[in-house]
């Protein structure tokens, strides 16, 4: 039977899967790293253990009983989006990549609002200058590291840097190009406007596709190096995010999914296009062809969870905090946590915050912190929904996916915050699903994106949400929110220190 690779190059490591035509996961394999944080608000990592990531994850899914290397038709690939890898003109990386939730370029996001002028930038890109998006981090580079900056040659995406090593070409999709700040997201092609603007040289980006085409195939010294058949096609891909909505079966009108990852998604599929004009929540292409999807994203979702665990419990499980989180009533004992460890996108634009406990009392446990960090990511999410909401972009169907998403706690916990049903899905391997559904598509194996989900997706059981619970968390997620206005200045004076 006919078989699928796919690669999500995540920010904790890369995760390679094999896909059965028939749905089935054959094997899948992970490679982990770390995130370097030279400085406060700073986040790199260098292209080479991705790749190195890569190697480990495909020669291990290679090696599995379950896979016979001549049934992989096409490979895809995701990965996490907004980073920048800038090569010189032999193919060599110039320096570490700067990452997604890297918030060092308060300073270039405002230079190229002014140079673009707010609405314009809105009117041509979909979105707002965001310090995690790319444009500003090459601004950066040619402010900061003028010597590396001459030797910029290729400019492209992490999941696109891999691309690079397997085929050779520098090529991306129209999805993760959204998060780059330079994409006419309306028309899906690079905004020559942009580009000119910000002096930024269109020979650096890739050539653009939608993310169930065949951009090239693996070269003779990539299939030496992992093992892959040479000549095996390479579709496009997407952003991990839009790579997780085929990988959850979001690819319709009224479906959207919700992730506890790293940082944390609110994510609904528009087949027409809808900006929110303040810039509060993103419009990027779909992977589905010709259509989009509207996020919100925050920074520090699991992320706020796993530096509660490893800085304040002496490394406790998960499992363990959820328990004891589970024991803690709505609300914490009037204990509010605001999620914003690396600063914020989703509402707030603000590299600047930072997370807090608010309403700290010696009567406080562990339990009640767990819940309170738990409650305070729900929240954050929560803003997202409601904009998406105020967009008129209908949710009728919620699911959880991501590290979070795993937890029933939790779950539960979304669908009571948000007051809609949340379901899960059966298989929990999300982008990487996605990119191996997508590499089906463009192989020719699923007559489109949509119809593959409906072929290969199989939903879990819906929590509905308790409606005395939404009121009593309606009530923390006002004060929630006031706490951000009445600290937006302080955050300022604390970054200024
Ligand atoms: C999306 C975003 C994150 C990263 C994480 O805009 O910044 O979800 O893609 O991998």
């Amino acid at each position: 039977m006919a078989s699928f690779l796919g690669i999500d190059v995540g920010t904790s490591g890369t995760k390679v899967i094999l896909m059965a035509e028939d749905g089935r996961i054959l094997c899948s394999r992970s490679s982990g790293y770390d995130v370097d944080m030279p400085r406060n608000g700073w986040a790199e990592q260098h292209p080479d253990i991705w790749w190195k990531g890569t190697l480990e994850a495909i020669q291990g899914v290679l090696a599995d009983p379950s896979c016979d290397k001549n049934d992989i038709k096409a490979l895809g690939l995701t990965g996490q989006m907004h980073g920048l890898v800038a090569l010189d003109k032999a193919g060599t990386v110039i320096r570490p990549a700067l990452l997604w939730c890297d918030q060092r370029t308060a300073k270039q996001c405002d230079e190229i609002t002014e140079t673009v002028g707010a609405e314009r930038l809105i009117k041509l890109t979909s979105n707002p200058a965001l310090t995690g998006f790319t444009s500003p981090k090459i601004l950066w580079v040619r402010e900061n590291e003028p010597e590396n900056y001459k030797k910029f040659a290729a400019v492209m995406l992490p999941k696109d840097y891999i691309r690079y090593k397997l085929t050779g070409d520098n090529a991306g999709d129209v999805s993760d190009a959204s998060g780059t700040g330079l994409l006419n997201v309306a028309g899906r092609a690079w905004s020559q406007e942009v580009l000119d603007k910000l002096d930024i040289n269109k020979d650096w980006l890739g050539k653009l596709y939608e993310s169930c085409e065949v951009t090239g195939t693996v070269s003779g010294e990539a299939a030496a190096a992992t093992g892959l058949p040479k000549g095996l096609p390479v579709v496009a891909g997407a952003g991990d995010n839009a790579a997780a909505a085929i990988g959850t079966g979001v690819a319709r009108d009224g479906s959207a999914f919700v992730t506890i990852g790293s940082s944390g998604v609110v994510f609904a599929h528009a087949t027409s296009m809808t900006t929110d004009p303040k810039g509060r929540v993103h419009t990027f292409c779909s992977a589905v062809p010709g259509e989009w999807h509207i996020m919100g994203v925050i920074l520090s979702a699991g992320m706020s969870l796993q530096w509660f665990r490893n800085n304040a419990t002496g490394g406790a499980t998960y499992a363990v905090l959820d328990a004891e989180a589970e024991k803690s009533p709505v609300g914490c004992n009037r204990l509010i946590f605001l999620p914003y460890l690396n600063g914020e996108r989703t509402p707030h634009k603000d590299p600047d915050s930072r997370g807090v406990f608010f309403g700290l009392s010696s009567m406080h446990t562990r339990g009640d912190l767990a819940r309170a960090v738990m409650e305070g990511v729900s929240y954050a999410l929560k803003d997202s929904l409601d904009i998406i909401n105020e967009m008129g972009v209908t949710v009728a169907t919620m699911t959880a996916c991501g590290g979070g998403g795993g937890s029933p706690f939790w779950r539960k916990m979304l669908a009571d915050v948000f007051g809609v049903a949340v379901n899960t899905v059966q298989s929990q391997e999300g982008p990487a699903l996605g990119a191996a559904i997508l590499a089906g598509v463009g192989a020719g194996t699923y007559p489109s994106v949509p119809e593959a989900c409906d072929i290969l997706i199989k939903s879990g059981n819906d929590i509905k949400p308790d409606l005395a619970a939404t009121r009593a968390y309606a009530g923390y997620h006002r004060l929630y929110k006031e706490l951000y206005g009445a600290l937006a200045g302080s955050y300022k004076k604390l970054a200024a220190l």
